[in-house]
């Protein structure tokens, strides 16, 4: 079974319209028509359609960083996902650490936006990691298979197929810490097991699973080597066209 990689940037909120297209540029501009690796880019949504412009008619992709799981209605202040499409989305970041921690956001939360990304024909990118007081409890797997049980709880075999999982460490993210390509690649088999045993392994072997937490143009390499590894979720490293490229060069 052969998975493309992707390699997505997640610019979380940073950037300012020009550095945004500026960014966008550089990158469109470096990969070219015809690459073999999969390319994202989520800006925050106010920038959403100024980096649209700049990936139109190329291979690069437009990703957001959530959604909120209703149609059109009440709901101020608030993005859904036939907004993302309608401005070019084909990817959605669902359920990051940085929303679990600071805006509260649940399981059963992020399930609900995953079935809206679905019906809405995105992309959805589904984060799941452990903290480093769950690793240092020897508490991984415990953590994260409840992440995935519990985002994934309504999702139908039929779609879980075009899923993609990101498995970022939250004591790796931002922190310049890697999880070594050892201890990822564990986490990212016993999450391929475990979607074969919630779907088919069939399914699970076309599920991309992205690993995400200070990934780097030095240690891309190694990651993206592991079997079970199948692209990047870039946070820092994604702000600095040369950084994002040497990324997707290792892929
Ligand atoms: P980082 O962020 O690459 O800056 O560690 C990754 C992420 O949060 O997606």
């Amino acid at each position: 079974m052969s998975r493309r990689y992707l390699i997505a940037g997640n610019w979380k909120m940073n950037t300012r319209s020009r550095e945004a297209t500026a960014l966008a540029k550089a990158v469109v501009d470096a990969i070219g028509e015809d690459t073999p690796v999969d390319v994202a880019l989520c800006p925050p949504a106010v920038y959403l359609s100024v980096v649209a412009d700049a990936v139109a008619g190329t291979p690069v992709g437009l990703g957001a960083q959530n959604l909120y799981p209703a149609n059109d209605g009440a709901y101020t202040g608030e993005i859904n996902a036939g907004m993302l499409t309608d401005v070019g989305c084909r990817f959605v970041i669902l359920g990051h650490s940085e929303r679990r921690a600071l805006m509260g956001e649940t399981d059963a939360q992020v399930s609900k936006k995953l079935q809206a990304a679905l019906a809405g024909n995105l992309v959805p990118i589904v984060c799941v990691g452990e903290t480093l007081e769950d690793r240092e409890a020897n508490r991984t797997e415990k953590v994260v298979g409840t992440q995935i049980r519990g985002s994934l709880s309504e999702l139908d075999e039929v779609r879980a197929a075009g899923i993609v999982v990101a498995y970022e460490p939250v004591w790796a993210i931002g922190t310049g810490k890697t999880a070594t390509p050892e201890q990822a690649e564990e986490v990212h088999a016993f999450i391929r097991k475990l979607l074969g045993e919630l779907f088919t392994d069939d399914v699970a072997a076309q599920i991309r699973i992205q690993y995400g937490g200070s990934v780097k143009p030095g240690n891309a390499k190694q990651l993206l080597g592991k079997p079970n590894i199948d692209g990047a979720l870039v946070g820092g490293a994604s702000l600095k066209a040369d950084d994002f490229l040497g990324i997707i060069n290792a892929a």
